[in-house]
């Protein structure tokens, strides 16, 4: 199928049916945020995959109650990590090495930059490493699409509330956006019939 049709099919689905995807797609789903691109190639974020209805109950509040929590079949929670620690850029600088059988020397540039993300604020560290959680979320909404399962990217909870649920603090990692995977509820879903709204081609790209 076209992607543009599957993409014209997806939607933020606020209703699902509760019927769980199949081993592999969601297998395929993680395979697309694994390859996703991120900024010097460091993916400095953790994914939890979430399927006990336990789990579920405990982030449902944080989340607002929003009914695609328990009606999923999946939710993934998208974290990063607080910051780049000494270690982790030691370790990431040898995985490359290794991985590409180069010298240390030659990743000097890599080095560089590492070191420069290091200086950075917990602040603008997190807003740095959300972006390329954002960019994995992406990936795993068009797959999923491609797949034709549904899915809800979500931003609509209380973070603090949402990590101490998951105990994120004492992993090191702040939750930055959810994605519910599942069926969408053909009956309850009041989106579902809803035109897709998006500006015009023009309203978007300059031609030069
Ligand atoms: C980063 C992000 C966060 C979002 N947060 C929520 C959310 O918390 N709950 C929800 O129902 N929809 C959420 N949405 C869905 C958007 O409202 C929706 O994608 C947008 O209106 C475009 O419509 P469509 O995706 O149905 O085509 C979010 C979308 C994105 C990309």
């Amino acid at each position: 199928m076209d992607i543009i049709q599957n993409l014209n099919w997806r939607y933020a689905t606020k209703r699902m049916n509760g019927n769980k995807i199949p081993p592999k797609s969601l297998d395929t789903i993680k395979e697309s945020i694994r390859l996703s691109p991120s900024s010097v190639g460091l993916q400095p974020f953790k994914i939890f995959i979430i399927e006990s209805e336990e789990l579920k109950k405990k982030i449902s509040s944080p989340a607002f109650n929003q009914p695609q929590i328990m009606e999923s079949s999946h939710v993934l929670v998208f974290s990063v990590w607080n910051s780049l620690t000494d270690k982790e850029a030691n370790d990431y600088l040898s995985f490359v090495q290794s991985e590409r059988g180069v010298t240390l020397e030659s990743l000097s540039t890599l080095d560089n930059y590492l070191n420069n993300i290091k200086k950075m604020s917990l602040e603008d560290f997190y807003n740095w490493s959300s972006k390329q959680a954002y960019i994995a979320l992406g990936s795993a909404m068009i797959a999923a699409a491609e797949l034709k399962i549904d899915s809800t990217p979500m931003e609509g909870f209380n973070k603090e509330e949402l990590d101490k649920a998951l105990g994120l603090p004492e992993k090191n990692l702040k939750s930055v956006v959810l994605l519910a995977l599942g069926y969408r509820d053909e009956q309850n879903d009041w989106l579902i019939k809803m035109k897709k709204v998006r500006r015009k081609e023009s309203d978007l790209f300059v031609q030069l």
